[in-house]
């Protein structure tokens, strides 16, 4: 195994039926409220066949369902996709990939209309975040949009994320907007903003897929 799967492997395994889920029911309106930052940009999504990368128990499914044509619900956990199937059982809106932490093998090319990831691309490893994008432009409908909540802590580079402040892994909004211009990704908007109380350490990018 090599340095960057062995991290990603110690970073996937932390949430693994960590306390985290049930705690994190409560914590909604930052991602939900339309005076906080995100909703804006989550309504521009188009829901017909949506992605929601690292769902954890389905806390973000719950509050849009209604919304969705399709929502596939990806996790590199395979506990928090089982958590999932039973609660939103008998759903035929939701589909479930449990993946490899680094890529959407399991999801059509060209087949969805948007995807979203909110307080987990935090704490993703750099490379994977790169990864992810280039199988955004991948599993997009040209024009379609990916709106990620990502780090914006660019102290110890190198370290591992467990010895940041909030858990934030090594990441910048700028970087990421230049990496998914290459990767034919380009941000149509961003945002950097404090979390817990640290100064500019998250930010959201909405990426919109090159045709
Ligand atoms: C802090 S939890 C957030 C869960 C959910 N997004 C929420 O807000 O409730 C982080 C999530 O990311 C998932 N995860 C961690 N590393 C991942 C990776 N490389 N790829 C996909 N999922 C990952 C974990 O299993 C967990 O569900």
């Amino acid at each position: 195994m090599n340095r960057q799967d062995s991290i990603r492997a110690r970073i996937n395994r932390d949430w693994d039926g960590a306390p985290y889920y049930a705690q994190a029911e409560a914590w909604l309106g930052f991602f939900w409220s339309p005076e906080k930052p995100v909703l804006k940009y989550f309504k521009r999504l188009d829901l017909s066949r949506t992605i929601e990368l690292a769902c954890g128990h389905g806390r973000h499914a719950a509050q849009c369902l209604d919304r969705v044509g399709e929502i596939t619900l990806v996790d590199v956990n395979e506990s928090n996709i089982a958590h999932c199937r039973q609660r939103f059982a008998g759903d035929a809106r939701v589909r479930y990939v449990v993946n490899n932490g680094h890529d959407l093998a399991d999801c059509d090319t060209g087949a969805h209309t948007s995807l979203y990831c909110y307080d987990a691309m935090v704490h993703f490893e750099l490379l994977d975040v790169f990864d992810y994008i280039r199988e955004m432009h991948r599993v997009l409908v040209p024009g379609g949009l990916a709106l990620l909540h990502v780090s914006n802590n660019m102290q110890n580079p190198g370290g591992f994320y467990q010895q940041n402040d909030r858990w934030r892994n090594f990441g910048s909004v700028d970087v990421v907007r230049h990496v998914a211009d290459r990767l034919d990704m380009p941000c149509i908007a961003h945002e950097v903003f404090d979390w817990g109380g640290t100064p500019k350490v998250d930010g959201l990018v909405l990426l919109e897929r090159r045709p």
